[in-house]
């Protein structure tokens, strides 16, 4: 009687529940302190700082036992008959973060490894700032500044320690979705102006359902549905290239979280779904001051550096201390950040898809910070692109002398091995430390920002991965997940060039179209 009455109610509950959540492996955030400080300076320290992993790369299992729901890159056909009934019967773990995946805090510092090897090998990570056990810290940043430490004397090219900001939900997502048990505690309800089809569990169900495993890569696969919301990022770097870049998202509440499929997701019209997936960048070299930042530079990344972003609205304004500028004369205006006119004037020069104007520009992006965003720290290569569109030409062919020609789907077959790969790179990592919100605006106002963040860089004052599963036997395989293609840009047919420095193919234009400098290196038909 009093075992089938237990069985019952396993079963019951079995039936009603969603997204679990495992009890192998005890979840304990790593502490991380930061500060929000005053104009004048003084700084109070948020002691319950702390971060979270990311769900997906956690070890996902049937609850009760150690059988993988996933393994490699695909689904326990068998549990995962459905999205619902797989996320009700598998459960996420809790994490080892320093020996499963590299992760660990001291005071105010995070350092992140790029690979890890113990029982299984850990490729990259992606963690959340807690602001208690269950909920993500939000941030509104509107007419403030927010300024981290970055040493990324140790990530080479190819790779990205980013941190930025998406406005996910505070809690994960839990209340919304009923199946989701798990909640921001184990790092649930990611999304960014990607739409990443690599997210094993949406809204509350997993992403079992339409998911291919990739053909050329071991620990990718995409789902049926991928996970949209606004994106700012503050820094996506390494220690040759850097860059800040909004990316508006036109979904709920100004760039809420939102489950996207088919064209939604961006695909295949990478311009025809809910998001600016290459956003309005601000690259210094890319912007054509070539100086600015790497080692032995200006911004010495031979050193840690401090980053200070401002978020500027328009009916307050500060004193900017000066970034890189563009230096295309003549085609572009010097700008030194990231402003309406900077956007529409850059997209034109660089003949750059406008996607970033379609979704609302920098107004929307300012509505979606308003709204409150989770900070993002994360270190990860890029299977996709190899990231060269953050620190190479992109294509590699394109004349570094002329905007960058960021075409996008031709280029990829020429493409090499990734430059950087886990084998090669088995030390890289990046810390991030000191992260500090300056109060120095009076009250938050929902303005839309005309002006936006302008990273400082002074000298010497972060998708996809790995999950491995903590001891027990036996030992599940690795599982990885990669962010999708990054902001890249498709070129419009209308701008043939016709001259310049070291251009050899046809000057003649087209009737009614004349050849004209734009500068020395390059002439274009207009
Ligand atoms: C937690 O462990 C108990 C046994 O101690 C087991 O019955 C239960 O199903 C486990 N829960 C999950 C989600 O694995
Ligand atoms: C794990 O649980 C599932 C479903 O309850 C069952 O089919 C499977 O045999 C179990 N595996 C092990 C190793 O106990
Ligand atoms: C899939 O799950 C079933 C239990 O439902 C289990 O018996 C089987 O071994 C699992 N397959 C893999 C590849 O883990
Ligand atoms: C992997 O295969 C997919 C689909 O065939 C293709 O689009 C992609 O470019 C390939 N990626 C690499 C890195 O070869
Ligand atoms: C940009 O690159 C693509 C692919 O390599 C090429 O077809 C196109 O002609 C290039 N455009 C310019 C303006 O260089
Ligand atoms: C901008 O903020 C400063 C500092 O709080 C304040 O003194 C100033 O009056 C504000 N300006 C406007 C136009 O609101
Ligand atoms: C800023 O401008 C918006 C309208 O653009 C207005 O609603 C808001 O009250 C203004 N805030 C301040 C502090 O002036």
């Amino acid at each position: 009687m009093l075992v089938s009455s237990l069985v019952f109610s396993v079963s019951l509950a079995a039936l009603s529940l969603g997204q679990q959540v495992g009890n192998y492996t005890s979840e304990s955030h790593p502490r991380l302190s930061w500060q929000t400080c005053t104009r004048g300076g003084s700084c109070s320290t948020n002691s319950n700082g702390a971060v979270a992993l990311d769900a997906n790369w956690r070890w996902t299992h049937i609850t009760g036992n150690y059988t993988n729901c996933y393994t490699g890159n695909t689904w326990n056909t068998t549990v995962c008959t459905s999205n619902a009934q797989c996320a009700s019967q598998c459960a996420v773990e809790g994490a080892n973060y320093q020996q499963t995946y590299g992760i660990t805090t001291s005071g105010n510092a995070l350092t992140l490894k790029f690979v890890t090897r113990g029982e299984n090998t850990n490729i990259g990570s992606r963690v959340y700032l807690m602001a208690s056990e269950s909920k993500y810290q939000m941030f509104n940043v509107l007419n403030k500044e927010f300024t981290f430490d970055v040493d990324v004397s140790k990530l080479p090219c190819g790779l990205n320690g980013a941190l930025y900001f998406v406005q996910m939900d505070e809690d994960g997502g839990m209340a919304k979705y009923s199946g989701n048990k798990a909640g921001a505690k184990y790092g649930t309800g990611y999304c960014d102006s990607q739409c990443p089809r690599d997210i094993k569990y949406i809204n509350g169900e997993a992403n079992s359902e339409g998911w291919t495993a990739s053909p050329n890569d071991t620990n990718a696969g995409l789902g049926g549905f991928g996970t949209c919301c606004g994106e700012m990022d503050i820094w996506e770097a390494n220690s040759i290239s850097s860059a800040y870049t909004p990316h508006p998202c036109s979904t709920t509440n100004d760039g809420g979280q939102q489950r996207c499929t088919g064209q939604e997701c961006n695909t295949p019209d990478r311009y025809g779904g809910l998001c600016d997936p290459d956003g309005c960048d601000f690259n210094a070299y890319r912007m054509g001051d070539r100086t600015y930042y790497g080692p032995g530079m200006t911004v010495d990344t031979n050193k840690k550096m401090t980053v200070v972003t401002q978020f500027i609205t328009d009916n307050n304004s500060t004193t900017v201390i000066p970034h890189a500028s563009t230096n295309f004369p003549g085609l572009l205006d010097p700008f030194d950040s990231i402003t309406e006119k900077f956007c529409d004037d850059g997209k034109r020069a660089f003949n750059d898809a406008t996607s970033f104007q379609k979704h609302g520009g920098l107004a929307h992006m300012g509505r979606s910070l308003a709204r409150g965003h989770v900070l993002v720290l994360s270190i990860w290569d890029d299977h996709t692109a190899k990231m060269l569109w953050l620190d190479s030409s992109y294509p590699v062919d394109a004349d570094p002398n002329v905007p960058r020609n960021r075409s996008w789907e031709p280029a990829l077959p020429t493409l090499g091995n990734r430059r950087t790969s886990e084998a090669n790179s088995p030390d890289a990592q990046v810390i991030f430390s000191n992260h500090q919100v300056w109060r120095h605006r009076p009250a938050l106002t929902l303005a839309p920002p005309s002006h936006f963040p302008n990273p400082l860089s002074l000298p010497a004052t972060p998708r996809q991965l790995e999950v491995t599963p903590p001891r027990p036997p036996p030992a599940p395989p690795p599982l990885f997940l990669r962010r999708l293609p990054p902001p890249l840009a498709q070129l419009k047919p209308s701008s043939v060039q016709c001259g310049g420095v070291g251009y050899s193919g046809p000057t003649q234009c087209a009737a009614g179209t004349t050849c004209t400098a734009i500068n020395q290196f390059y002439s274009q038909c207009v």
